[in-house]
């Protein structure tokens, strides 16, 4: 059985990936309201992962005895400058996931939940993929100049962007 404050943590940490889903999804809708397709489907891929980092402290959070808590997920921005801010803003986002994915750590580490802390160091080191592929698109959206063939050619790199399903998102 998980102890009370862990499975209040991952609870929250659910809704923080639930909102970074919806995040993405707006950012998606974003991209395609300004003709930007390839950028939409990097976003739409981004939305997608999201919601397996929720499924998977879901199943986790079942399989140690613990009981899933839905709360409303926050409202998100629906527009922004230019693609730079948009990809300036999911970096700074993952930033903080990343911060609060280290203080669930922590947790662990205080109350000697060793199972957690395994668990954990998947979105410890997914976390360092997160930041860094979207501060890859902000370097070089900042490297190309965001605008004219290189905003183009930028586009049709991140249209290849593909989602792989995880082999298995429930716990057995
Ligand atoms: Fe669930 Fe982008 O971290």
């Amino acid at each position: 059985m998980i102890h009370e404050k862990m499975q209040q943590a991952i609870n929250e940490q659910i809704n923080a990936e639930l909102y970074s889903s919806y995040l993405y999804l707006s950012m998606t809708s974003f991209f395609y309201s300004i003709n930007l397709p390839g950028f939409a489907n990097w976003m739409r891929v981004q939305t997608q992962e999201e919601l397996v980092h929720a499924m998977k402290f879901y199943d986790y959070l079942a399989s140690r005895g613990g009981r899933v808590i839905l709360k409303p997920v926050e409202g998100v921005p629906t527009s922004w400058e230019s693609p730079l801010a948009v990809f300036e803003d999911a970096y700074k986002h993952e930033q903080k996931v990343t911060g609060l994915i280290n203080k669930l750590v922590d947790l662990a580490i205080e109350i000697s939940d060793h199972a957690t802390n395994t668990f954990l160091q998947w979105f410890v080191n997914e976390q360092v993929e997160e930041e860094a592929s979207a501060d890859g698109v902000v370097q070089k959206l900042r490297l190309m100049g965001g605008q004219g063939s290189a905003l183009f050619m930028i586009d049709q790199e991140l249209a290849t962007r593909m989602f792989t399903p995880p082999a298995k998102t429930r716990a057995a």
